[in-house]
């Protein structure tokens, strides 16, 4: 198992691990319009964190830094029907985060629907926005049915102990 970043910069391994990942999270969020996903995971402006298995993208989660207000917005989060449950999303979101404070951020924040909710809560967002409201107000949409949530990421904490 690998953990790699992933951005569209033109390389063709890099399209092929994005067009791997568009593909899990239609599947795995049908709810989400396929075009919205794909114009969100092969923007300039999203990243993403591949989980691989040799080859085989075997899940991901897409996000869009805003480097200025020190937060990312995951908009995607998406481990492969077959593989869920085995410990991996966590293992992600943990890579996730030593990304983040490589990058400099200190929250995410993130929509998670009703069922996503318990998932996120264990990889320690919360419903209750520590982060001040001008920090995040006007660079993130406002979504219908879905919870906003939060997640501090310590600098000196290392999430892969
Ligand atoms: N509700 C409650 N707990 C959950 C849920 C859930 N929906 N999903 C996983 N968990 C728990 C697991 O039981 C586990 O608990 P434990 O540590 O006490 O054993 C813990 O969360 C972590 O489980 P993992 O095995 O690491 O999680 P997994 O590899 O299954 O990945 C994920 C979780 C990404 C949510 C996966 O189930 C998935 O792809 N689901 C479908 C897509 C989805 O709903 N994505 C999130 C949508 S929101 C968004 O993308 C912004």
């Amino acid at each position: 198992i690998t953990f790699c970043l992933v951005e569209n910069n033109g390389t063709p391994e890099n399209s092929e691990r994005l067009v791997a990942l568009k593909n899990i999270f239609a599947k795995q969020l049908p709810k989400m319009p396929k075009e919205y996903i794909v114009r969100l995971v092969f923007d300039r402006r999203h990243r993403a964190v591949a989980l691989c298995r040799g080859n085989l993208v075997i899940g991901g989660i897409c996000y869009r830094p805003y480097p200025s207000q020190r937060f990312a917005e995951i908009a995607f989060c998406a481990i492969m029907a077959t593989e869920q449950v085995k410990g991996y999303g966590t293992r992600l979101m943990n890579h996730l985060k030593e990304q983040a404070k490589r990058e400099g951020l200190r929250y995410f924040l993130t929509y998670a629907d009703n069922y996503a909710i318990g998932y996120f809560r264990k990889q320690g967002f919360s419903k209750t926005l520590g982060m001040p409201r001008a920090q995040w107000m006007g660079y993130i949409k406002d979504y219908d049915g879905a919870h906003l949530m939060e997640c501090y990421v310590h600098p000196t904490i290392n999430y892969l102990d």
